[in-house]
């Protein structure tokens, strides 16, 4: 899943907002930073190129991606962890950053008391949430093509995890829940360049938990075969560009 997930999502899908992201924590200019979901190291990478004097430490809950990232990223110090239980020491850092990995987070509230744990008393935290599935191109046509293969029974991951935490007003509440206040709340499209359609296709197919959905369902790669082609019809075979929306927050330790 890992080498499936940085070969074709990460630079079509992941790789822009991580660039955004870099940029907002390098304004900070932190000297201990903590990426949480780190995933493969798209924005470690960022952040490491962003912030050549900070200590960058990134963790992810599965450990197939942090030795894919430990790989991509070596300048970073990988470690596993769940971002519900951090075993790092109080006020530790002071920027914790995450990229489009609060939503498969169980209990939002709770995972944002263990970020302010570690955070300085003037740290920040940076997270970005995907709006909703209609403001993603590349997911949307996704969705579309999974209700096409599977009519009586689509796969929900895409809908109720990645695009399920859409609502921008119950990730600032559950961030105050977790003793956060919010500074700010940009919302922020950017366009994904993908290279291939049934490259994304295979992205998400069988470089996500998507994966595990389909396997319940069906064969892997004939379903991956069936819904490049359902998405070649929607958005054409490529190379492609597409609009994205995300919601970017940025908090701090409430007093
Ligand atoms: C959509 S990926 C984002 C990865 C990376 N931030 C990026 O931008 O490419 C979501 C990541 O969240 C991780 N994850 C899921 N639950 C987690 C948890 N409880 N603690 C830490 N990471 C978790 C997954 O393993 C996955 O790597």
């Amino acid at each position: 899943m890992p080498q499936a997930y940085a070969r074709w999502l990460v630079p079509a899908v992941f790789q822009p907002f991580a660039v955004d992201l870099a940029r907002r924590a390098s304004a900070h200019a932190p000297r201990r930073v903590l990426e949480l979901a780190a995933g493969t190291g798209v924005l470690t990478r960022e952040l490491v190129v962003a912030l050549p004097h900070a200590e960058v430490t990134a963790t992810d809950l599965n450990e197939d991606m942090v030795q894919a990232g430990r790989l991509l990223v070596p300048q970073a110090a990988w470690q596993q962890t769940d971002a519900m239980h951090l075993p790092f020491d109080d006020a530790r850092y002071d920027l914790v950053a995450c990229q489009f990995g609060v939503m498969f987070l169980p209990d939002k509230p709770a995972a944002f008391a263990e970020a302010r744990r570690v955070l300085t008393p003037d740290g920040t935290a940076l997270v970005n949430t995907w709006d909703t599935l209609d403001s993603h191109d590349f997911q949307r046509a996704l969705v579309a093509a999974l209700v096409e293969v599977f009519p009586d029974d689509p796969p929900t991951f895409m809908g109720t995890v990645p695009h399920g935490y859409a609502d921008v007003d119950r990730v600032v509440s559950d961030l105050e829940a977790g003793g956060m206040r919010c500074v700010a709340v940009d919302s922020v499209t950017l366009e994904g360049h993908a290279e291939s359609v049934a490259g994304l296709a295979a992205g998400y197919c069988t470089g996500t938990p998507l994966r595990a959905e389909i396997q319940a369902r069906g064969d892997l790669a004939d379903t991956t075969a069936a819904v490049a082609d359902r998405m070649v019809s929607m958005l054409g075979e490529g190379p492609v560009v597409g609009r994205m929306a995300a919601h970017v927050v940025e908090a701090t330790p409430a007093a």
